[in-house]
């Protein structure tokens, strides 16, 4: 059995729409599989635009309807992220582009930088659009797809790394 945890980061633009809710999510799933004790959860974002800030409150209202609270703060990604992390999950290919720059920055960085969406059984490697300038059904949507690759996220560590509740 695996004593080390593994330390999963989150990470979009504004960190306060998509990357909050893949959290929550995540932790919903990890709490589903009894692994609480094994995985550790953050997000970011890749601008520092919102920093401090909760959830954008449509966001926090989709969450709510699904019974995901949103809790966490938006900060900033940071060097020291990459020697910290196992996977830094990301949103959309510019959020991709943006990560591997920061990543050059870094010795001997630990994380893999991978799209979230590359876990998705539906359109596989798509981007998880933004949905901060859009109505209320693309927060809808966000949801859906979020829902379903952070579910198959989690599968993957628990088969990869040998997770056991
Ligand atoms: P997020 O959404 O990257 O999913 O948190 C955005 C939040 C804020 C902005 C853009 C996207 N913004 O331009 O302020």
């Amino acid at each position: 059995m695996r004593i080390e945890k593994l330390n999963i980061l989150f990470v979009c633009l504004g960190n306060i729409c998509r990357s909050p809710m893949a959290e929550g999510l995540f932790l919903a799933h990890r709490r589903n599989a009894g692994l609480d004790d094994l995985i550790e959860v953050d997000s970011a974002g890749t601008s520092g635009w919102h920093v401090g800030e909760l959830a954008d409150p449509r966001m926090q209202e989709t969450a709510k309807k699904h019974g995901v609270d949103l809790v966490s703060r938006s900060r900033k990604l940071v060097e020291a992220d990459y020697q910290l992390f196992d996977y830094i999950i990301v949103m959309d290919k510019q959020n991709l582009r943006d990560a591997e720059d920061l990543m050059s920055l870094v010795n001997s960085p630990k994380a893999k930088v991978e799209l979230i969406r590359e876990y998705d059984d539906i359109d596989a490697g798509q981007d998880v659009p933004d949905p901060y300038f859009g109505g209320k059904q693309g927060f809808e949507h966000v949801y859906t797809m979020l829902d379903r690759s952070t579910k198959s996220f989690l599968d993957y560590l628990v088969q990869e790394h040998k997770l056991d509740s």
